[in-house]
């Protein structure tokens, strides 16, 4: 995930994590990193605002018909697939561990019909 990322950018993170784990809170350095880019993407190492690459391929190959179905899109970052499913017609929920990206998220795509939610995928609500 991090390969050509700058040597500070990753030393960073892998503070950020060490950190985390020290705190008994191993998830916890996703909201720090995303806090801390104050709205600058590029500060986000898997940030490209864009579809990613291999998904994008998919979605082109099987061209998908949405309408009519949903999608759940784990750990949804910045919202890029998310809004490439609902592109496709999906009714999408999007959940991420991150508030500060799940608000990054509604404030960039204000009108989109994506469902946004903070959620930790290991802590669900069973409904
Ligand atoms: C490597 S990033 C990928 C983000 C996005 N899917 C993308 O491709 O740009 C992993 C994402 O998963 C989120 N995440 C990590 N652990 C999570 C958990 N337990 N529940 C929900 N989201 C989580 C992080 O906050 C981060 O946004």
């Amino acid at each position: 995930m991090f390969e050509q990322q700058p040597e500070s950018l990753r030393e960073k993170i892998q503070s950020l994590a060490a950190e985390s784990v020290r705190q008994g809170d191993p998830s916890g350095w996703f909201e720090t990193l995303y806090a801390q880019a104050e709205g600058d993407s590029a500060r986000v190492p898997w940030a490209k605002n864009l579809t990613h690459p291999y998904f994008q391929d998919w979605l082109e190959r099987y061209a998908p018909q949405g309408k009519g179905k949903s999608a759940l899109v784990i750990g949804c970052g910045l919202g890029d697939d998310a809004e490439a499913l609902a592109q496709h017609g999906f009714q999408v929920t999007a959940f991420d561990i991150s508030p500060t990206a799940i608000a990054w998220c509604q404030q960039r795509f204000p009108d989109s019909s994506v469902n946004y939610l903070v959620a930790d995928l290991f802590t669900l609500d069973p409904r």
